[in-house]
């Protein structure tokens, strides 16, 4: 199974989050900004988040998202860390449903920084999809 962890984050919550779960399923965290977070292979996972800033997705993130191809990602995971809203959630599924890549049901959510619970549920709910 191949698996890609990949986020955006611009103070470390969301990272947190992507660190957590990148270590549950045995693959590293990724920022979109990295010169490998182009998907180099097909992956049957691809585990993406980010998080709201003034009601939207931050610019880096929303580029990457429309560099994905339905062809290369069967199926994504979203997860976010926001201050209250959970809208990104819904953006960054949004994004990838108009590329027709097929998005899980199920999100990760923090609020701000990741507690430690936090952080294990995060690597729970990761290794439900492997
Ligand atoms: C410029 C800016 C705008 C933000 N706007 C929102 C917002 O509209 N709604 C919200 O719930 N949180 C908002 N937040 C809070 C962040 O989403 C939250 O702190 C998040 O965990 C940051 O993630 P990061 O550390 O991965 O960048 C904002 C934070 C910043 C710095």
């Amino acid at each position: 199974m191949n698996i890609a962890v990949r986020y955006y984050s611009r103070s470390g919550n969301t990272k947190a989050l992507a660190d957590a779960i990148a270590k549950a399923v045995g693959e590293p965290a990724v920022s979109v900004e990295a010169p490998e977070a182009p998907l180099t292979a097909p992956v049957d996972v691809l585990f993406i988040g980010g998080a709201l800033y003034a009601y939207g997705l931050d610019r880096h993130l929303k580029d990457y998202l429309q560099t994905l191809k339905k062809e290369s990602v069967k199926r994504a995971v979203v997860f976010s860390t926001s201050w209250l809203s959970k809208h990104s959630l819904d953006l960054i599924k949004k994004e990838l449903s108009a590329r027709g890549i097929p998005v899980e049901d199920g999100t990760f959510y923090a609020k701000n920084r990741p507690s430690p619970d936090e952080l294990r549920a995060a690597a729970d709910f990761a290794k439900k999809y492997l």
